[in-house]
């Protein structure tokens, strides 16, 4: 089966893919794409603005440019990979899952012989009582449920389950990974258990509830220090790993104290043309001035406002007034590493450094390397960028002799878990078995010039025959594409179940989660679901294995 594997962008979480080594299939990927001739998606080197910081093709993927100068390809440019894509997925390989067998050791003195069902010998005439979800024959039994109605997925651990809706319903919560992922993240489901109980007193579950359904299992994480006075991670820190699906609080850092607050070493970069750029950008720009604090024991002192580049907007229009956290994992941030939101860290400079003579350290010159500032005993460094470009840009202090000095720490950078969730929620919907496909067309299918043959390499009957080999008739194929006519794909439909985007609105329309969670953090105001988020959502639902063959740094 491994046909279906070298078109670069199609993937599948099927068990015939089960032990495949990922990286060889790379290694693989373009040398067999060229060979076949199969080229439905091509990585064209002109769609990347020319100093893209951020894409260093690896070398495979250059040769493979420079010897089919046709290949209308183009890579997924858009969206930022961040940390968690860079985990070796074998970090969770030690991690063993909960076997079935493993619940019923457990169940000594149950004697259901395996089903999901419970049989409780003396009655007590108790027919109309409420099903007691804290009995451990009750969580044996929903244990077995599980792991029995969801093959595709492993699981990690279970939580006790409580009280659902009414008497007959339990919720429970679990942690998870598809047994096909790549992913090095863990997710946390939580559902609602209708439980029945028969004449002579046997339960069963007679129905387990739709994805998050379980909202009385939903715990919130214990509280956890904010992440200010943090001291700089040591390079031995513990690999912590995303839960998807977890409660998230990403509140701002507060600062207890004053002397803790006097106590502190800051550093902040103020101004630059780096605003409204693309999310590379702006990614490489953050991360060289997060690096830079590392490098110096210094608290970042950051912007959490973010102006979203008119490239993802509706608008079409440069949109400022978004928030960091709608677009990473600010929680992740906060909690590795040391990180103050300049709003609150002015207020307390205003209020204190007179009092207790906190120095100010300018630096108006990129050139002034991170090397120069170690000995710096002031307060506050500011770094003040100026307003040519492209000597205005953040990243710049991180090139020359620094490069190998200063780290861009990528690890603290994950993708905000409240869209990862809408991820999950997606391919749990596809019981996380589906196939899925990569196909940009959108403008660029328009434009014949720079992309002779992106329109017939991406014409349904193309792909149609590309495909045929590779996905089997019937699957779900979600199709992640910047085409805005999904019925372009129609006749996909004859052979495949095709999965849009849009089909699953309701995980960000007005009643959604998501959408209140949202509202909440933006003090009220609701939150749109950029251009940002869509791309963001539709390539992660795309499964894991691609993303290792990324080069940054
Ligand atoms: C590129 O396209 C031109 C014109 O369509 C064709 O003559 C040429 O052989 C193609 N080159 C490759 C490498 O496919
Ligand atoms: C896990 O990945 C690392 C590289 O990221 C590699 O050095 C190590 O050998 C891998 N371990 C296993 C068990 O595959
Ligand atoms: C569960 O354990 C049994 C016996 O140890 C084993 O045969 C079976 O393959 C295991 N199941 C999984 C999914 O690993
Ligand atoms: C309890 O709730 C479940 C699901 O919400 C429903 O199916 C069931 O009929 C309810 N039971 C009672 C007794 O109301
Ligand atoms: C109890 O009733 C259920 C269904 O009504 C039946 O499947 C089960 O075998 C019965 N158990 C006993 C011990 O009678
Ligand atoms: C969120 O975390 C902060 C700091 O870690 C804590 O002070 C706050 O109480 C938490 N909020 C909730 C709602 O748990
Ligand atoms: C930062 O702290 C580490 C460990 O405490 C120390 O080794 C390093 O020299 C410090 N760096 C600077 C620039 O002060």
């Amino acid at each position: 089966m491994w046909g279906r594997s070298y078109l670069s962008r199609t993937g599948s979480f099927r068990p015939e893919n089960l032990g495949q080594n990922a990286l060889a299939m790379i290694g693989n990927l373009c040398f067999t794409m060229f060979v076949i001739g199969v080229l439905i998606f091509t990585i064209i080197a002109a769609t990347y603005e020319p100093e893209d910081p951020l894409f260093h093709p690896s070398t495979k993927i250059t040769t493979f440019l420079t010897s089919t100068s046709n290949a209308t390809f183009k890579s997924d440019n858009t969206v930022v990979r961040t940390g968690e894509d860079f985990m070796a997925a074998n970090q969770t390989a030690f991690a063993t899952f909960i076997n079935i067998t493993d619940v019923e050791n457990i169940t000594e003195s149950a004697e259901s012989g395996g089903g999901n069902t419970l049989e409780v010998t003396s009655c007590e005439g108790s027919m109309n009582s409420p099903i007691d979800c804290r009995d451990p024959e009750v969580f044996h039994m929903l244990m077995r449920a599980t792991i029995e109605r969801f093959k595709d997925i492993h699981f990690y651990r279970f939580g006790k389950p409580v009280r659902g809706s009414n008497d007959s319903t339990c919720d429970m919560a679990w942690r998870f990974r598809p047994t096909e992922g790549k992913t090095a993240a863990f997710y946390k489901d939580y559902r609602r258990f209708v439980i029945s109980r028969s004449e002579n007193c046997t339960l069963s579950v007679v129905g387990i509830g739709d994805y998050h359904t379980g909202m009385n299992a939903r715990k919130r994480k214990k509280n956890q220090k904010p992440g200010f006075e943090k001291k700089p991670e040591k390079q031995d820190q513990k690999i912590s790993l995303p839960v998807v699906g977890e409660v998230v609080n990403d509140t701002l850092p507060v600062v207890e104290s004053e002397s803790s607050f006097s106590r502190g070493k800051y550093l902040i970069y103020t101004g630059g043309g780096d605003r409204c750029k693309s999310m590379n950008h702006y990614l490489w720009s953050f991360l060289c001035a997060l690096g830079e604090a590392q490098y110096l024991n210094r608290t970042l002192v950051m912007d959490l406002k973010i102006c979203l580049s008119s490239i993802y907007s509706s608008s079409n229009q440069d949109e400022e007034g978004k928030d960091f956290r709608f677009y990473f994992d600010f929680e992740h941030l906060r909690e590795s590493a040391s990180v103050l939101d300049q709003d609150q860290f002015w207020l307390d400079w205003n209020k204190w450094q007179k009092r207790d003579g906190l120095g100010l350290n300018l630096v108006e010159d990129f050139r002034v390397t991170p090397m120069k500032l170690a000995d710096v005993k002031d307060s506050l460094i500011m770094r003040k960028f100026g307003s040519v470009e492209p000597d205005n840009y953040w990243y710049r202090v991180c090139e020359g002799e620094t490069e190998s000095v200063v780290q861009r720490p990528w690890h603290l950078i994950w993708k905000s878990r409240r869209l990862m969730d809408i991820v999950s929620a997606i391919a749990s919907r596809l019981n996380w078995d589906y196939d899925s496909v990569h196909i940009e067309r959108g403008d660029k299918a328009k434009n014949r010039e720079l992309w002779p043959n992106l329109a017939a390499d991406t014409s349904p009957d193309t792909l149609l025959s590309t495909l045929r080999d590779k996905i089997e008739d019937g699957r779900n194929v979600y199709i992640a594409t910047n085409e805005p006519k999904t019925s372009f794909f129609d006749p996909l439909k004859d052979k495949y179940s095709t999965h849009f985007l849009d089909e699953y609105k309701d995980l960000w329309d007005e009643n959604s989660e998501w959408y209140s969670e949202m509202t909440k953090l933006n003090n009220g105001n609701p939150v749109e679901f950029d251009g940002y988020m869509r791309v963001s959502v539709d390539t992660e639902v795309f499964p894991e294995r691609e993303k290792a063959d990324r080069n940054f740094q």
